[in-house]
C-alpha cells in the first residue's frame, strides 16, 4: 500500500483504517438495501451525493446495495477555505421536478457538522416533489450541530476535531487518504 510520506505528518492520529471502512460501509450497505427493499417495488431509489466530500464513500456504499438505483451528484458549498460551516449553503445544479416524481431520495454526505448543509438539501427536495428524503452520513460530528437534523444510516460518531481522508478535506487537500484520520490542529489554526 502507498506510504503516503508526503501527508501524514499533518496528521495527528488514523481513526478508521480499511478494516474498519470495510466493516462500516458492509453494515451500511445491508441497513439501506434492508430499508427500502419493499419500497423500490413501487418507487424509484435515487441516491443523491453531496461533492466533493462524499465521492469515495458513494463509489464503495453504492456497490453493497443490493437493489436497482440511480445515482446523482450536486455540489453544496458553505466552507470556502475555513473550517467553520457560514449558514449560507449554494447548491448546483438544482434538482428536477420530472426527476424526483415518486422517487425515495437518499442523500449520501461525508458528514454532518452544523447541520445546515443537510437541513438545506433535506428541504429542497421534498419541496421539489421527492416522496421520501433519507440521509446517509458517512460520519456524524454531534457535538457542533445547529439545525435541527439527524442521519438516518450512519457510518461513525466522531468527536469534536478535524478529520480527513477517505474524500474529506481540507483546503482541498487529503481527499486521497485511503483512511479516515485526524488533522494536527496547528494545520489549520
Ligand atoms: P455542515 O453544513 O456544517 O453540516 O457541514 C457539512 C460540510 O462541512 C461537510 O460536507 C464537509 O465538507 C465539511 N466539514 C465539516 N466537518 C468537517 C471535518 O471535520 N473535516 C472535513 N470537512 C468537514
Ligand atoms: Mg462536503
Amino acid at each position: 500500500m502507498c506510504e503516503f510520506e508526503s501527508l501524514t505528518p499533518d496528521l495527528q492520529c488514523i481513526l478508521y483504517g480499511e478494516k474498519e471502512l470495510n466493516e462500516m460501509l458492509d453494515r451500511l450497505g445491508r441497513e439501506i438495501t434492508e430499508y427500502y427493499r419493499d419500497r423500490v417495488k413501487n418507487r424509484k431509489l435515487i441516491l443523491v451525493g453531496v461533492l466533493k466530500g462524499s465521492f469515495i464513500f458513494m463509489a464503495d456504499l453504492i456497490r453493497r446495495i443490493d437493489l436497482p438505483c440511480q445515482v446523482l451528484f450536486l455540489r453544496a458549498s458553505s466552507y470556502g477555505s475555513s473550517t467553520v460551516s457560514s449558514g449560507n449553503v449554494a447548491v448546483e445544479p438544482l434538482p428536477e421536478q420530472d426527476q424526483l416524481k415518486g422517487a425515495d431520495v437518499l442523500l449520501v454526505e461525508d458528514i454532518l457538522d452544523s447541520g445546515r448543509t443537510l437541513e438545506k438539501l433535506a428541504g429542497l427536495f421534498i419541496e421539489t416533489g421527492a416522496a421520501s428524503v433519507k440521509i446517509c452520513t458517512m460520519l456524524d460530528k454531534p457535538a457542533r450541530r445547529v439545525a435541527n437534523i439527524t442521519t438516518d444510516f450512519c457510518g461513525f460518531e466522531v468527536e469534536d476535531q478535524f478529520i480527513v481522508g477517505y474524500g474529506l478535506d481540507y483546503n482541498e487537500i487529503y481527499r486521497n487518504l485511503p483512511y479516515i484520520a485526524i488533522l494536527k490542529p496547528e494545520i489549520y489554526s
